[in-house]
């Protein structure tokens, strides 16, 4: 016998999305090292942590050092004092209660997503909506769930929910029965959103079918408009059937300090084998306390400043700032007649190609005409061919100067 690897990593893309685009972007300045590229790839922040979050976050590496106050292994579900705020303040406003115990604090919404699927049976069928955050597929076929790859680069194993131009990026809910539904909203990448009423129909679907839905809110903080629901758990009965992830990677320019936390309602029941129902909140509790360290104190001290009065106000700042980048690109892509969508509730802007140009034809152009660095749709999935997706996450003075390069150029 010899050793022999998980085959089921042979059925992933050569490399991750973000890493491809790095590799390409990497490259271009390598042979034009004089261009001044302007990054709308990755959704990663240019603003940084607020000084609310970095007076918190001194005081507590401060305490770190002190015999009196130094902490080693915190609660590997995180440490109740930022439990108790996100609940008073992410969750009671909207009239949502939901217990300390239900919520556990961890390093990424990304890594939460990605992991979440572990507790789950091999043999469930999963359903993702189409574009989708890469992170959803390839977690599942990691672990195996995936049956096998079409010609097409979809796999046999999934069942993928479209959500295009063409049905106003709603997806349609299944088809054919399925167990596990990945939905975030406001969308990562199409920057849409679903209506309470729309979102209600994902709820009724997992509730008549014996489904759960995995909820990624991690853009939740963006919405703009009233009838668009910031937590699943707005919507009747959601507590029964979904688990929401949610991260201060961009609401709070959290994306190198790492903080996140995911809500699992202990109302979560589902059946084994024979039948009997599990508490799905204890055994995410089991996988994280035999997986997980917990988040450093001093992160989890500077994330609960966010929720202090001036660290709300901050943030806000920051989020406006972003937002109206996301307005800027939209309208001045709309003025030279592209289809935009997103860039509302959503600091990302979904960009129909012109000429409907392949998405990575288009990357191409932007980066070599424009020197600008967009995601190309098709990364996304098969229906985000022939879109590419911007992000507001730059300088207001680059998102402006990154719009009249593309005013500029004619396609
Ligand atoms: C994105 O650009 O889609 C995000 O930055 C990815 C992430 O949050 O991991």
């Amino acid at each position: 016998m010899s050793v022999t690897i998980n085959e089921n990593y042979l059925l992933l893309q050569d490399s991750y999305l973000f890493v491809e685009i790095a590799k390409r972007v990497a490259k271009f300045e390598e042979e034009y090292p004089e261009k001044e590229i302007i990054r709308m790839g990755i959704g990663d922040v240019t603003k940084p942590l607020v000084p609310a979050v970095i007076k918190a976050f001194k005081a507590a590496v401060d305490e770190m050092g002190d015999p009196e106050t130094f902490k080693g292994y915190g609660p590997e579900q995180g440490y109740s004092f930022l439990a108790e705020a996100i609940v008073e303040n992410d969750y009671k406003p909207l009239g949502v209660e939901i217990a300390i115990d239900e919520v556990f604090i961890s390093d990424g919404a990304k890594c939460d997503s990605g992991n979440i699927q572990e507790i789950f049976d091999l043999n469930n069928i999963v359903a993702v909506t189409d574009p989708v955050y890469p992170v959803y597929v390839d977690t599942n076929v990691m672990a195996g769930r995936t049956q096998g790859v079409n010609d097409d680069g979809t796999y046999k194993g999934l069942v993928y929910l479209p959500a295009t131009g063409e049905n106003n990026f709603i997806p349609e809910l299944p088809k054919t029965p399925v167990d596990l539904i990945y939905l975030c909203f406001p969308n990562n990448p199409t920057g849409t959103t679903l209506t309470k009423d729309e979102l209600a129909k994902f709820v009724d679907y997992a509730k008549e079918n014996d489904a759960i839905i995995i909820f990624d809110a991690a853009y939740e903080s963006f919405i703009t408009e009233k009838d668009v629901p910031h937590s699943i758990f707005e919507i009747e009965g959601a507590k029964e059937v979904a688990i929401e992830v949610k991260s201060y990677s961009k609401t709070a320019g959290f994306t190198g300090t790492r903080c996140a936390y995911t809500v699992v309602p202990k109302d979560l029941n589902v059946k084994d084998s024979k039948g009997e129902l599990v508490e799905v909140n204890s055994l995410w509790n089991r996988r994280q306390t035999t997986k997980f360290n917990g988040v450093s104190y001093p992160v989890q001290k500077a994330a609960e400043a966010i929720y202090s009065d001036e660290g709300k106000k901050q943030i806000k700042e920051n989020i406006d700032y972003y937002m109206e980048n996301a307005r800027i690109i939209k309208e001045s892509l709309e003025n030279i007649g592209l289809n935009v969508y997103g860039g509302v509730n959503s600091p990302y802007i979904w960009v129909k190609t012109p000429n409907n140009m392949k998405s990575w034809d288009f990357f191409d152009l932007l980066l070599n005409e424009a020197n600008i660095v967009g995601t190309p749709g098709a990364g996304f999935g098969l229906s985000g061919e022939g879109y590419l997706r911007l992000t507001a996450f730059n300088t207001l003075e680059n998102t402006k100067k990154a719009m009249k390069r593309i005013a500029d150029l004619s396609f």
